[in-house]
This record gives structure tokens, sequence and C-alpha cells, in this order.
């Protein structure tokens, strides 16, 4: 009878891949199972696919038509009447994602347990809960809101929610699954191991989330409770507003849209802004990445003297749930994946350790299905009121700089209310500001509210 070791080296060896039972041998009946599992789980024909596009050179990249700016939306009050129709209907789903490795943060969790908020600390996921409930209240609804992890992170994820009541929202409106994971590769395409039992993986980008909303049953989770469209962000920015009621409407009823997938937007200002911007190419929507823009299109400027290309991405999505359904049709999102050269530990077993070592991974980027859009239109959001990114630990896009942005748009805020802000004669805030979601969503809710006629020098306030 041919053991489980039989039926496994075959396929492997065909696909040039056998070298990851070599130590078989030497491993525990225990690890033995574990590498089994590993291996069992794989598509074998898409490792082969994947190890080929290893191999290959890195494909110049195709001169299409000069990307143009993007169809965009000026939101009016009918789409905002179309998106709270949606949102009191209960159309509407949250999801973010919070997989990921967060790399640069080297934050000792997942991301969105990172106490973001100035005053008060507020750890990211209680940022979103907060305003998840807020909508829910304004509308009269229970904003179902999914929340992706990587298979790293899941499990803290959950004990973190547990821990925390659900911030308050009900447990059962609250869906987490884990992101897919892609194989990880050596430079010469062959399979790389983490451990002696284990396969090294990497998680399959925001991309896989398309997919993993898909294998979780997620999805359908979704069409069983009517939902039809999907407000997806990133764990990151805490001034996020993905449930914004303009931006809804425009996704689903504006002439320029599809209703498949809408996009939001901040202006880019400066031509070297390490942001993706939103264009047309080919008369298709899609999202060109910094390091892809020629310094001529980067700096290209209208009479106005505006960037032509200054719609920046910042990865708010409404997507319709057909939209994921026919995206995802074969069993997995149908986009590119995209290779990344960067060296991590991997365990070679010719010597039994673990030592650091050039590593090829994939990644789907969620912004590729864009152009799978029959129209997808962009919609051009205030920065200041909307982009507030934790990405580094320090310096450009760090927790200071988003506390900064943070208690910022707290100030104008309070200001548009009415209350004297401290500044000094340069503009500079005096004070640390944040306002919950529960006390206000947006400038306008303000009103009405009790708040002080104005905030001393050096006050510290959290409303
Ligand atoms: P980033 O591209 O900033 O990646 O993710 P990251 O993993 O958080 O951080 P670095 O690059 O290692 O420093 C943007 C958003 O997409 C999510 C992250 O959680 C974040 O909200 N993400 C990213 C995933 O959910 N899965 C991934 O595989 C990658």
């Amino acid at each position: 009878m041919p053991t489980q070791l039989d039926t496994l080296r075959g396929p492997l060896d065909a696909i040039g891949q056998g070298h990851v039972l070599a130590h078989w041998a030497q491993l525990t009946a225990t690890q033995q199972a574990r590498l089994v599992d590993d291996l069992q789980a794989l598509d074998l024909a898409w490792v082969a696919e994947l190890a080929e596009q290893v191999r290959a050179p890195k494909p110049p990249q195709a001169a299409g038509a000069a990307p143009k700016p993007p169809p965009t939306v000026a939101i009016t009050p009918a789409l905002v009447a179309a998106g709270e129709a949606l949102l009191r209907a209960g159309q509407v789903a949250a999801f973010v994602v919070a997989g990921g490795q967060g790399t640069r943060l080297g934050h000792p969790g997942p991301k969105g347990t990172f106490p973001a908020t100035p005053v008060t600390g507020k750890p990211l996921f209680q940022v979103f809960a907060e305003q998840i409930a807020a909508v829910g209240q304004r509308y009269g609804v229970t904003v179902p809101w999914y929340v992706m992890t990587s298979p790293q992170n899941d499990a803290e994820t959950r004990v973190f929610f547990r821990a925390h009541g659900y911030f308050g929202l009900p447990q059962a409106d609250v869906v987490f699954f884990p992101q897919g994971t892609l194989p990880t590769f050596g430079p010469d395409g062959r399979l790389l191991l983490a451990g002696p039992d284990r396969l090294a993986t990497n998680p399959d980008g925001h991309g896989g989330s398309l997919t993993a909303l898909v294998r979780s049953g997620a999805l359908a989770d979704m069409r069983a409770r009517g939902v039809t469209q999907i407000a997806y962000f990133q764990v990151d920015n805490p001034l996020a507003q993905p449930l914004d009621p303009g931006f809804l409407g425009a996704h689903a009823a504006a002439a320029a849209s599809s209703g498949e997938m809408t996009s939001k937007a901040v202006r880019k200002v400066a031509p070297d802004e390490r942001v993706g911007v939103f264009a047309q190419i080919d008369g298709r929507t899609q999202v060109v990445e910094y390091s892809d823009l020629s310094p001529a299109q980067a700096a290209a400027r209208r009479p106005d003297g505006r960037l032509v290309l200054d719609a920046g991405n910042v990865a708010v999505h409404a997507l319709s749930v057909a939209f994921v359904e026919h995206l995802t049709a074969g069993g997995r999102a149908d986009l590119p994946l995209h290779r990344a050269h960067k060296r991590q530990p991997v365990y070679d077993p010719s010597v039994g350790a673990v030592a650091e070592a050039a590593v090829v991974k994939f990644e789907q980027f969620v912004f590729d299905a864009l152009p799978r859009c029959a129209a997808s239109a962009v919609i051009e959001v205030a920065r200041a009121d909307e982009f507030a990114p934790i990405k580094n630990a320090e310096g450009a896009d760090s927790p200071a700089t988003s506390r900064q942005l943070q208690s910022e748009r707290a100030a104008a805020w309070l200001a548009a209310a009415g209350v004297a802000v401290p500044r000094d004669a340069g503009g500079a805030l005096l004070c640390t500001l944040e306002i919950a979601a529960a006390t206000a969503l947006d400038a306008a809710a303000l009103a009405g509210q009790p708040l002080p006629d104005h905030i001393p020098p050096g006050a510290t306030l959290a409303l």
C-alpha cells in the first residue's frame, strides 16, 4: 500500500519541488504529520505556475496609453440620500483588512490593537467599532462588521475583542476570518521551509481579502443578511470614513459608476509623495503605484497648477457583493500577483537550522480589481478629514504624525462649531484634542452639543 510519503513525493517531484521531503527520515512522526498537512493544502498546479513566475524575468511594464485623471463624482444631496437609504435598509457591511505583517510599525500584536488616538490612546479596532456603532445608531440598524485577520494574528485579535466586550457591538455582528497565505519561494523557484515540519508561507496581500471573503463564508453571510455593498478599509488609518453616505451613494447611484467598485481619494500635493494615484488608462480606472510613475508623469501639472495625477489612494473602497462574487467565481480572486524580493529567516534542512535568506513573496492588491469594473469612479475627500495613516514606527506616517492629524481634525471641527482653539502665531495647535465617533461622526454633528467656548493653551481634551 502506498504510504503518505509515496503519494506526495511523486507529484512534488513532478513539479521540481521534491526537496521539501529530503529530510523526511529525520522527522518524528508528529513532525511528518505536520509537514504533510502543509503539503496537502497546496494546489500543486498553482505552485508550479508560481515557481515559473519566480524564475521568469520581471515583465517590462506594458506600454499602455498615458495615464489620465480618473472619472470623479462630486457628492450631491441626492447621492447622500441614496447612500443613507442603503444604510437605513441594512444593505451595507463594514469590512476591515487587519492581516498583514506590520513589519514597518513593529508593534508586538495585531496592528488593530495599536493605541492610536491622541488623548485616550484608543486602539484602532476601538476607533472603528465606535464609528460603526455610531453609524448604526444614526440609521437605526446594526452594521455588520467583517474583520479579516491573518493566520498569525487571528487568535490574538479574537481574544482582544472578547476581552473588550466587542467594544459594545453585538458579538454576532462582528465576524472574524483569516486571510489566506501563499507559499514563499527561494529566488530559484523552490519552495522554502520555515521549520523542519513547516512550509514557509506569507499572507497573500490585501487583495487576498476577496478570496478570503468567499472561502470563509463571509460573503454568503452577507447575502443572508441582505447586504449588497461592502465598505472596505484598512486598519491603519484611524480617520477612515468608509460608511460615509455620500460615498456609498456615489458608488451605487452616480452615472459615472457601474456600482461595482468605487474609491475615495485625497489630493496629492507634491510629486514625490509616496502614495499610489488613481488614473484612467485605456478607458479603465486603476491605481498606479508611485514607483511606477515616471518623474515627468508624477510632476505634470494642469494649467491651474494642480498635479494632473493627484488622486491619492487612501484604500477606502466600496464594492458590491455581486462584483466580489463575480471576481471570485473561479474559487479565488482573479487578480494579478505582485512579486516582492525580501530577506527573512528560513529553515535549511541540510544544516538543521534557521538562517536568513533571500526569498520571493507573492501578494495581491485589492485595487487591481478596479480595471475589472465597467466604470469605476473616484470621490475626492478632504485629506485633513480622512487620512492619518500609521505605517512606520517613526517619521512620516507614524503614530506621532497620525496623532497630530487626528488632533488637527478635532480642532477644525470644534472651530467650525464656534469653539476658540488655541494656536501660536505660526498656526501650530497648542492643545491635544480627540472626538469620539459617539460624540460626532462629522463636523456638522457637533452642532447642538455642549461644547466649551474656548480651549486653554496646553489643554488635553477628549470629547
Ligand atoms: P500594508 O501594505 O501597510 O502592510 O497594509 P502591513 O502588513 O500592514 O505592514 P508592512 O508593510 O509589513 O509594514 C495595509 C493594510 O492592509 C492590511 C494591513 O492590515 C493594513 O490594514 N493587509 C496587508 C492585510 O490585511 N493583509 C496583507 O497581506 C497585507
